[in-house]
C-alpha cells in the first residue's frame, strides 16, 4: 500500500510529483507528503487526509522551482492517520528523509537500539525507524549510497523507498524489496514511482526494479545495484503501450463507472487472438506445451478469489481438473499438500502485486510446483514471478473496487477451462464450438443490455439505500457472484451486505430476516433455478423483501423483478455482474460515499 514518486529533472519538480501523486491515490489517502531541497535545507510539507489538503497547504508556501523533488500518499500501517505520522519523514539530524511504502518488520527493535543512542521519534511509524538507521549507518559510512544500503541490510521486511539529502540536492535514491518499484526514463530526467501512470505523461521508458536492488539517480544518469554488494545490475529497457486516456474518466462521472461500462470492450480484448469465430478455434500460446494439471489449486484474495470461485465450476465440468479455491491469506500459512510438478497453483490478482497472493505464489515455487499467474498488471511482481503468465488484458483499473478485472478474469478462467477441455477431449468438437460463438456473441450482448442495466440499478437503489443489512444469494456460479455483490455493496456503500449461498440459509442465517433485511437474490435462468426458487419462496415466508435478479418469462412473485437478457450459463454470469456492480455504484452515489475511494481502503494491498 502507499504509493511514492521521485523526480529529478529540470521541470519544477513539486507540481510533477503532486500531479503522480493523484495517479497514486489510489494506493492510499490517509495522508500525503514532499520533500524537495532549496537553499541547503531540506523541507517538507505534509498533510492528513487526500492529497487536496495537500495541494491547499502548498498553495499557501513559498513557490519553490527545485527540480528534484519525492512524494508519498499514505495508507496507515504503523500508527494512526495523522499529521505526525505521514511521510516524508526526516531524520533527527534534518539532513535526510524518505518515502517508504511497506512494513519493516524488526522496526522495534531498530528503534530500541537507536533510542539507546539517543535518537528520539516524532511519530509511531517504522519508516521514521530506518530513516535514523540510515543517519545512524552515515556515522560509519559518510557516503549516502553505501549508508543507505547498510540501513536496508539490517532492515526485514517490505519496502520500496525513496531517500533525499540535503548535501545532494539533485539526486533521489531509492530500494525495493517485496514492493513494487518502477524507473521511468525520460529525456534530461528520471522518474521513481510505485506505478507507472504517476509518469505516464513524461515517458513510457521503463526499468521494473527487482526485490534486494537499489538505485541512484540524477536528471541524466542512473545506475542500478545489488543491495548486498552494490554490484552493478543491467536491465532492459521496456516500453509501456499504454496512453493517458486509458488512465481518465472519459467523461463518466467516476472511474468505477468507466470502468464498468469499458466491460464490453474488455471481452474483446480478452477474446482477441485467443478465439477464432469462424473456425470456432481457441489457441492460448501461453498455455502451449504445458501439461494440464492434475490438480488445480486456486490462490487469490478479494475479488480475485470470487473469479476463482467462479471459474471452479468451469475447470471441473470443462477441463475435469479437481480445483480447489482459498483465499491467499489462509494458503500461505497452513501445511500444503502440493503434489509437485503435477499440480498446479493459479494465483489470481489484478494487481500483481497483492502481497499475500504473492507470498502464496512463492510457497508453491519453493514446492517446486508450476504457478500460472493471472494479472493485469503488465510486469507487476506476481507477474514476473510466476512460471507463466496469463495477461487478462483489462487496461488501468483506478477504482478502488474492482469491476472490469473480475470480468477479464472470468473470460480468461473460461478460456482456460475450454482450451484444457479441448485438450483432455473432454469437451467434442460441437460443444467447444458452441461455447465460442457464445463467447463471441458475448461484447455486443453485454453493450447492448448495459444502459438499461444502469437505469434499473439506479432505480432500485433509490428503493433500498435506506436498507442497513442485506443478503444477497446465489448457487452454483451465482454463489460466487453473490459474494461479489455482497463485497461490492459493503465496500462502496458501507451497508452491511452478506453473499451467501442460498441453499445454507436455513442452517442458521434465514433468523436475521425480516421486512427490514431485504434480500438480492440471482435467480437466472439455469438449472439451479428451482432451486434457487424455493429458497426465495423461504425468504419471503420470513417477510423478507426480496429483489430477483433473473431472465424474461422467470415465474416469480417478488417485490422486485430485474430482468436482464437471457444467455446460456456460465455465459450469463458476464450479464449478472455489472447489474451487481451497478446496483452498488448507484447506491453509494445516491448515499453520496466517495464511490471511487471508498474510506479505509486502497487498490493494491502489498501489506499482509
Ligand atoms: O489486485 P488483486 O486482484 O490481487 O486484489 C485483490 C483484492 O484486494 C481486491 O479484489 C479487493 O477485494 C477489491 N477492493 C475488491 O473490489
Amino acid at each position: 500500500m502507499c504509493g511514492i514518486i521521485g523526480y529529478t529533472g529540470h521541470r519544477p519538480a513539486v507540481p510533477v510529483v503532486v500531479e503522480g501523486l493523484r495517479r497514486l491515490e489510489y494506493r492510499g489517502y490517509d495522508s500525503a507528503g514532499v520533500a524537495y531541497v532549496q537553499r541547503g535545507e531540506l523541507h517538507i510539507t505534509r498533510a492528513l487526509g487526500k492529497l487536496s489538503a495537500l495541494e491547499d497547504k502548498l498553495a499557501q508556501s513559498p513557490v519553490t522551482m527545485a527540480t528534484t523533488a519525492m512524494g508519498h500518499t499514505r495508507w496507515a500501517t504503523h500508527g494512526v492517520p495523522a499529521e505526525r505520522n505521514s511521510h516524508p519523514h526526516a531524520s533527527n539530524s534534518g539532513n535526510i528523509a524518505i518515502v517508504h511504502n511497506g512494513i519493516i518488520e524488526n522496526y522495534q527493535q531498530i528503534k530500541d537500539d537507536l533510542l539507546s543512542k539517543g535518537y528520539v521519534f516524532h511519530s509511531e511509524t517504522d519508516t521514521e525507524v530506518l530513516v535514523n538507521l540510515i543517519e545512524e549507518c552515515q556515522k560509519t559510512e559518510p557516503d549516502l549510497l553505501q549508508a543507505f544500503a547498510a540501513a536496508l541490510r539490517q532492515a526485514h521486511g517490505a519496502y520500496a523507498v525513496c531517500l533525499m539529502s540535503k548535501d545532494e540536492p539533485n539526486t533521489l535514491y531509492a530500494a525495493r524489496m517485496s514492493a513494487p518499484l518502477i524507473f521511468g526514463i525520460g529525456t534530461g530526467e528520471n522518474f521513481i514511482a510505485s506505478d507507472i501512470p504517476a509518469f505516464l505523461p513524461y515517458t513510457r521508458k521503463v526499468l521494473f526494479l527487482e526485490d534486494g536492488e537499489i538505485v541512484r539517480a540524477t536528471a541524466t544518469s542512473y545506475a542500478i545495484m545489488r543491495l548486498e554488494d552494490l554490484s552493478p545490475v543491467s536491465r532492459t529497457v521496456q516500453t509501456i503501450q499504454w496512453d493517458m486516456q486509458a488512465a481518465q474518466k472519459g467523461g463518466y462521472r467516476h472511474f468505477m463507472l468507466k470502468e464498468i461500462f469499458e466491460q464490453p470492450r474488455v471481452l474483446r480484448d480478452g477474446l482477441t487472438g485467443r478465439i477464432n469465430g469462424e473456425n470456432n478455434s481457441i489457441a492460448l500460446a501461453e498455455l502451449d506445451g504445458q501439461p494440464v494439471p492434475e490438480r488445480l489449486h486456486i490462490v487469490a484474495c478479494g475479488t480475485s478469489y470470487h473469479s476463482g470461485l467462479w471459474a471452479r465450476h468451469l475447470l471441473e465440468s470443462w477441463a475435469g481438473v479437481p480445483t480447489q479455491v482459498e483465499i491467499a491469506s489462509e494458503f500461505r500459512y497452513r501445511d500444503h499438500l502440493l503434489l509437485g510438478k503435477n499440480d498446479m497453483v493459479l494465483v489470481i490478482s489484478q494487481s500483481g502485486e497483492t502481497a499475500d497472493t504473492l507470498a502464496a505464489l512463492r510457497i508453491a515455487r519453493e514446492q517446486g510446483v508450476p504457478v500460472l499467474g493471472l494479472c493485469n498488471v503488465v510486469g507487476s511482481s506476481i507477474a514476473r514471478e510466476a512460471s507463466a503468465v496469463f495477461y487478462t488484458q483489462a487496461g488501468p483499473e483506478i477504482s478502488v473496487a474492482s469491476t472490469k478485472a473480475m470480468c477479464s478474469q472470468m473470460l480468461a478462467l473460461a478460456l482456460i477451462a475450454l482450451y484444457w477441455g479441448r485438450r483432455q477431449q473432454r469437451l467434442s468438437p460441437d460443444e467447444v464450438s458452441a461455447h465460442i460463438r457464445q463467447l463471441d456473441a458475448l461484447p455486443a450482448a453485454l453493450e447492448a443490455a448495459l444502459p438499461a442495466m444502469h437505469e434499473r440499478a439506479r432505480e432500485l437503489s433509490r428503493r433500498y439505500a435506506q436498507a442497513r443489512n442485506f443478503f444477497y444469494l446465489g448457487r452454483g456460479l451465482c454463489y460466487a457472484l453473490a459474494l461479489e455483490g455482497a463485497l461490492k455493496l459493503k465496500e462502496l456503500s458501507y451497508i452491511h451486505a452478506e453473499g451467501y449461498a442460498s441453499g445454507e440459509m436455513k442452517h442458521g442465517p434465514i433468523a436475521l430476516i425480516d421486512p427490514s433485511f431485504p434480500t438480492f437474490a440471482l435467480a437466472l435462468d439455469d438449472n439451479l433455478f428451482p432451486k434457487v426458487r424455493s429458497n426465495i419462496v423461504e425468504v419471503q415466508a420470513r417477510q423478507g423483501k426480496v429483489i430477483a435478479l433473473t431472465n424474461p418469462g422467470a415465474a416469480l412473485d417478488v417485490d422486485d423483478i430485474w430482468e436482464i437478457p437471457a444467455l446460456p450459463a456460465p455465459f450469463s454470469s458476464f450479464m449478472a455482474l455489472p447489474a451487481l456492480q451497478l446496483f452498488s455504484y448507484e447506491t453509494a452515489d445516491y448515499l453520496g460515499k466517495d464511490v471511487d475511494q471508498p474510506r479505509n481502503l486502497a487498490k493494491s494491498v502489498t501489506v499482509e
